[in-house]
């Protein structure tokens, strides 16, 4: 979620008590009291949505929303989701503002957040231990939105947080934890890969577990969209499970011919109706992950960037896309991953070494796209620099898994050299400290 999605075509409908808990968080938080809500719930359940209609409020009521997705496959940045957050508000803030903002803090700061650091220029800074570095990232963060909090109640949203590092996750117990702060953090939870995330909150977190929609809520979405006649069989056939029930109004809406047995049957009927050029397309896409980035998808499928902008339009007429900054994304995760799994592996396996070699500049993705194929070697590489890299950002719990994957991705390449400096990286870190 780049932007939380505060209006999509499908009204919200349900979710009352939701709401009212998170009303009643965002009331606590503007009086003071610093929250943590997590909501949990499988995929497409419904938890974005849910979310979005926090930021609904918060935005009604006069607050300041900060928002980003954790990106998978991205541990090594520090603190990816919320640094990313702040880097897009403080773009918007008067350089005045923003240095009054920052404050003691600011050489921490300057040196996480890229706009920080252009507006600020040089920042003197004294050499520290790791461990008191990490603290200043830290407190560098929590301190800026404390500041920020000061002029108007503060609301954090952070999207799948199962995909977050152990840095960012420990950066949220210290919030939840702090007093005083106009601060409501929201973070969704995917229960199905989120379980380490979701016990490392539990004593920190309210947590708010989403189930199905109620008949009587599916039965709305479906009449509101024509299909009236229709209610009780997509109840029937899609358990009040949202994203299901979105896909299949889509594909009645884009001519289906009734209501789909599965969310597959829904999402790949539409797919084939583009034709095979589009589905190539974008079945390459699924491959490069959640976000579509078109110069890098002209060069995995080899067709010229205007012809492949041209597949990806058609894929967003068909509601299998939106438009994201700078590209795409897929409409949902759950489209991807069923785009990705019905992929031939033949197929998937040329597109993840293509992906290899164009991604090399990112370590941590290449290197899935390496052990995807089953070159280990070419994987450890990738998760040794991606480990160096999460080292010299501080996050030393990241950076400590990253380089026991490159280890093993070592061993099973039986590629002695590598392990061995894997093995030398790990020691080095935990002795630093
Ligand atoms: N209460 C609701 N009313 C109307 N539409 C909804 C509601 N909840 C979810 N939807 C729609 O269902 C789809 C799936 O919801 P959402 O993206 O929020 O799921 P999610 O739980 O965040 O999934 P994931 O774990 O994959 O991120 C979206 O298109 C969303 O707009
Ligand atoms: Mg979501």
């Amino acid at each position: 979620m780049t932007t939380p999605p505060t209006a999509t075509t499908v009204p919200f409908v349900g979710r009352e008590s939701e709401v009212f808990r998170l009303g009643a968080a965002w009331g606590a938080a503007t009086r003071g009291r610093p929250t943590l809500v997590v909501i949990a719930g499988e995929a497409g359940i419904g938890k974005t949505r849910v979310a979005a209609e926090t930021v609904r409020l918060a935005n009604d009521t006069g607050g300041t929303v900060l928002s980003a997705r954790c990106q998978e496959a991205e541990r090594s940045l520090l603190l990816q989701p919320v640094l990313e957050a702040i880097e897009r508000h403080a773009a918007q803030l008067p350089p005045d503002v923003l240095r009054r903002l920052a404050g003691q803090r600011a050489a921490a700061l300057a040196a996480l957040v890229p706009h920080v650091g252009s507006v600020l220029g040089p920042v003197l800074t004294t050499p520290a231990s790791r461990t008191v570095r990490r603290h200043l990232a830290q407190e560098a963060v929590t301190g800026f939105l404390h500041a920020l909090a000061e002029h108007q109640p503060v609301l954090l949203v952070l999207d799948d947080l199962h995909n977050a590092s152990d840095a960012t996750v420990q950066l949220l117990r210290a919030v939840a934890r702090s007093t005083g702060t106009r601060l409501l953090v929201v973070a969704t939870v995917r229960t199905t890969e989120g379980a380490a995330v979701l016990e490392a909150l539990a004593d920190v977190a309210n947590r708010l577990d989403l189930g199905p929609l109620p008949p009587a809520a599916v039965t709305r979405l479906v009449t509101e969209a024509g299909w009236a006649d229709l209610a009780g069989e997509v109840r029937d056939r899609t358990g009040g499970h949202p994203l299901f029930i979105v896909e299949t109004l889509r594909d009645l809406a884009a001519g289906g011919t009734g209501v789909p047995d599965s969310l597959e049957a829904a999402l790949l009927g539409r797919l084939r109706r583009l034709g095979t050029d589009t589905e190539r397309v974008l079945r390459a896409a699924s491959v490069l992950g959640m976000t579509v980035d078109p110069a890098t998808l002209a060069r995995l499928v080899d067709l010229p960037l205007q012809q492949t902008a041209t597949h990806c339009e058609a894929a967003l007429s068909a509601g299998l896309l939106t438009a994201a900054d700078g590209g795409y994304d897929f409409a949902h995760d759950l489209v991807r991953e069923v785009v990705y799994a019905t992929t031939p592996a033949p197929a998937r396996a040329v597109h993840h070494l293509r992906a290899a070699e164009l991604l090399d500049h990112r370590p941590e993705a290449m290197a899935a796209h390496a052990a995807a194929v089953g070159d280990w070697s070419r994987a450890a590489r990738g998760w040794l620099r991606a480990g160096d890299e999460a080292a010299r950002r501080l996050a030393t719990a990241d950076a400590e898994a990253l380089l026991t994957q490159a280890g093993e991705a070592a061993r099973r390449a039986g590629h002695a050299g590598l392990e061995a400096r894997a093995e030398t990286r790990l020691r080095k870190l935990r002795d630093s400290g």
